[in-house]
């Protein structure tokens, strides 16, 4: 069996592919390493088949919809799982052929109401049902000690003690452990007694990961990440210097229009001289009075630089080929030294 482990920060994510036939599945992968992903099969010659993840994360975003997209093959999940995209939906018990591999679900609720566990040959993915030292939390939506229980001391850690167990999660480097040595030495798996690891698991109190609401609503639903939109924007825009902006107003070039799409109480603090205000909750309702000839060159800008980059995709989306986002906001514009007006516009 072909096997890698991508690590990024504390998140794991695997590669599994079969030697005689070249298919590969990949296993929880992450929105950041898309590229690694796609390098690393490619240098194993695999073609991959499956995109596999095992639960609805709460603290990263999945690669898993987009890389199944761009493969053409089925993003897969546990039957539980409320994404919309997933297109193989696995119960317990049922598994993959991946070449001459079998990958076997076992459903291991509690973590998430979705979460599962994979077996392939002499490993288990225990996603963030059963980490190394450690188990998942479940205080996080859908999560359910009393299910992480019955997961565990009746279904994963009943299986094959020899079985290397490779977690979601690892933030000690340790490459896996096995079944064995988590049931002598898992300091919460030594709390046998339903009742006693219940009260365990409730009382951890543990910090909220950070871009929660994000991830979930990303990876529930295949929506977009706002670094996404911003970063699908910037590939379609041209953007103009802080510096060249400022030379181009002192030639006293009025071909460019400065646009300026923050809202009014922030464009009379300060604003580049001679800029227009056209907030951007405004844009598509006010363009065609404001802006009436879409030949003109017009440079956007906002306050960090982000906003003005959408609202210049949508502008080019709209006809207008001649705008161009400032790279930078107005805050580095002001910490620059570069001219301020103060006021309404003129
Ligand atoms: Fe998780």
């Amino acid at each position: 069996m072909i096997f890698e482990t991508v690590a990024t920060g504390g998140c794991r994510s695997y590669l599994i592919g079969c030697e005689q036939s070249c298919a590969g599945a990949l296993i929880d992968p992450e929105l950041s390493q898309i590229d690694r992903y796609i390098a690393l099969a490619a240098r194993h010659g695999l073609r991959i088949r499956y995109l596999v993840d095992t639960h609805t994360h709460a603290d990263h975003f999945s690669a898993t919809q987009q890389l199944a997209q761009r493969f053409g093959v089925p993003a897969v999940m546990h039957s539980a799982s409320p994404a919309p995209f997933v297109e193989l939906r696995l119960r317990s018990g049922e598994l993959l052929r991946v070449g001459q591999l079998r990958l076997q679900a076992l459903h291991t609720p509690g973590h998430t109401r979705d979460s599962m566990c994979l077996t392939v040959e002499d490993r288990i993915f225990t996603g963030d049902t059963l980490l190394i030292g450690g188990t998942g939390r479940t205080d996080l939506p859908s999560g359910d000690a009393g299910a992480l229980y019955d997961s565990l001391f009746d279904g994963v850690l009943k299986l094959d003690p020899a079985l290397k167990v490779f977690p979601a999660h690892e933030y000690k480097e340790r490459s896996h452990s096995t079944i064995g040595e988590e049931l002598a030495g898992n300091p919460r798996l030594q709390v046998r007694e339903r009742g006693a690891f219940i009260a365990m698991m409730q009382n951890l109190n543990l910090t909220m990961p950070t871009h929660l609401s994000e991830a979930l609503r990303t990876n529930m639903t295949g929506g977009k990440t706002v670094a996404q939109m911003l970063a699908e924007a910037a590939a379609t825009v041209p953007f103009m210097s802080l510096a060249e902006l400022k030379h181009t107003l002192e030639a006293g070039n009025d071909e460019l229009i400065v646009l300026d799409v923050r809202e009014r109480d922030a464009f009379e603090e300060g604003h580049v001289p001679g800029a227009r205000l056209l907030p951007r909750g405004q844009l598509e309702l006010r363009v065609n009075q404001e802006l009436s000839d879409p030949t003109r060159r017009i440079l956007v800008c906002c306050e960090f630089g982000r906003i003005s980059t959408l609202a210049t995709a949508t502008l080019r989306q709209m006809g207008f080929r001649g705008a161009v986002a400032l790279d930078g906001g107005m805050k580095a514009w002001r910490e620059a030294g570069f001219p301020v007006k103060v006021g309404k516009e003129p």
